[in-house]
């Protein structure tokens, strides 16, 4: 039986950093409100011309450099973003002409925050029926080009970059199990407010009703986590790292109780991303396994929570 397993990550951020005093100059908001309510210190946004793809390059290149591949292995990429660089070609395609894999499947998924958990649901599904052998799974955003940066509410919150992990076969399950949810009833708690069919104005911005959302999605979190542990008959005391999605501290810390974990076994990013949306689960799985913390053999569980909303989970032996 084929499994997939992941042969490297990498990531990237912007080389611009704004931090909760910068904000404090834009818009009506302190450095104390921000970290208390977010756990938010910093975050990277992208230079004038700097796109999602021109991140995720560098992402994928990391990731295929750790999985000691090149570019032109690639026989598959499936990249999750809501922040494409044009309406079409999708980024995968962009990236595909970028890295020179011609001629293979690439697309993008554009399920918000939960982008990358779906993108590498398809990719591990492909591997394991043995139509790719090199899937490159991308999460990338620009946040800051639909972020309405004179709103207290969301300007604080979102933020650019890109992170990538490179799935292959292996003979031991490394992808235990992925889990893909959404619920399109939620749709008006958290929307971009344009698009290519209903017209760019007056505003392609983000609204959402936090306090709202952060009900439904520490609700669905902890669901989703007890469903990914019971798929696989594991208690959640087998969990190594919790690597969630970087949208609020106290969302992470209510899942890691859900799970009775520890936040020395929680990947934590928010405080130096901010939320960078399908990026975000692949970005903080890159930072633990280069520092050293996330080892081979560790049993990981992922987990994202977006707009839509939409949401998932995945159980990896890494
Ligand atoms: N600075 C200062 N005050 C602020 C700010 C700010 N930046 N933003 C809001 N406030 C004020 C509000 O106006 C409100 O004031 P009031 O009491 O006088 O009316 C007060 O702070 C409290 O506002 P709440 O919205 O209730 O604050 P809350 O504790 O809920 O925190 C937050 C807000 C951080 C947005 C939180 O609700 C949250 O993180 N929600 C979830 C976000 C999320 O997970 N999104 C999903 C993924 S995103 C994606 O898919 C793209």
């Amino acid at each position: 039986m084929i499994h997939s397993r992941i042969a490297g990550t990498g990531s990237h951020l912007p080389e611009k950093v704004l931090t909760n005093f910068d904000l404090e100059k834009m818009v009506d908001t302190s450095d104390e409100w921000i970290r208390t309510r977010t756990g938010i210190e910093r975050r990277h946004v992208a230079a004038d011309g700097e796109t999602t793809v021109d991140l995720a390059e560098f992402a994928a290149r990391r990731a295929l450099d750790a999985a000691g591949l090149a570019p032109g292995d690639v026989d598959f990429i499936a990249f999750g973003t809501t922040t494409p660089d044009l309406v079409f070609p999708n980024c995968g395609v962009l990236l595909q002409a970028r890295l020179g894999c011609r001629n293979v499947p690439a697309f993008s998924v554009e399920t918000a925050c939960a982008g990358f958990m779906y993108a590498l649901s398809i990719a591990d599904k492909y591997v394991r029926c043995g139509e790719a052998k090199r899937a490159l799974v991308v999460g990338a955003e620009t946040l800051s080009r639909i972020t309405d940066w004179s709103d207290r509410s969301t300007a604080v919150l979102f933020a650019d970059g890109a992170g990538a992990v490179v799935l292959e076969p292996g003979s031991e399950p490394g992808v235990l199990s992925t889990h893909l949810h959404a619920d399109g009833h939620y749709k008006d708690l958290l929307y971009c407010g344009g698009g290519v069919s209903r017209g760019f104005g007056p505003k392609l911005t983000i609204n959402m009703s936090g306090n709202e959302v952060f009900k439904v999605a520490v609700t669905k979190l902890g669901q989703a986590v007890d469903e990914a542990l019971a798929a696989n008959g594991l208690d959640r005391s087998a969990l190594d790292w919790l690597v969630p999605h970087q949208a609020n501290i106290r969302i992470i810390q209510a899942t890691a109780r859900k799970l009775d974990m520890p936040m020395e076994r929680v990947v934590v990013t928010v405080q130096e991303h901010g939320n960078t949306s399908a990026a975000s689960v692949p970005l903080a799985l890159d930072v633990a396994v280069r520092d050293g913390r996330i080892k081979r053999g560790d049993l990981l569980l992922l987990e994202a929570f977006g707009g839509g909303f939409t949401w998932g989970s995945a159980l990896v032996r890494y």
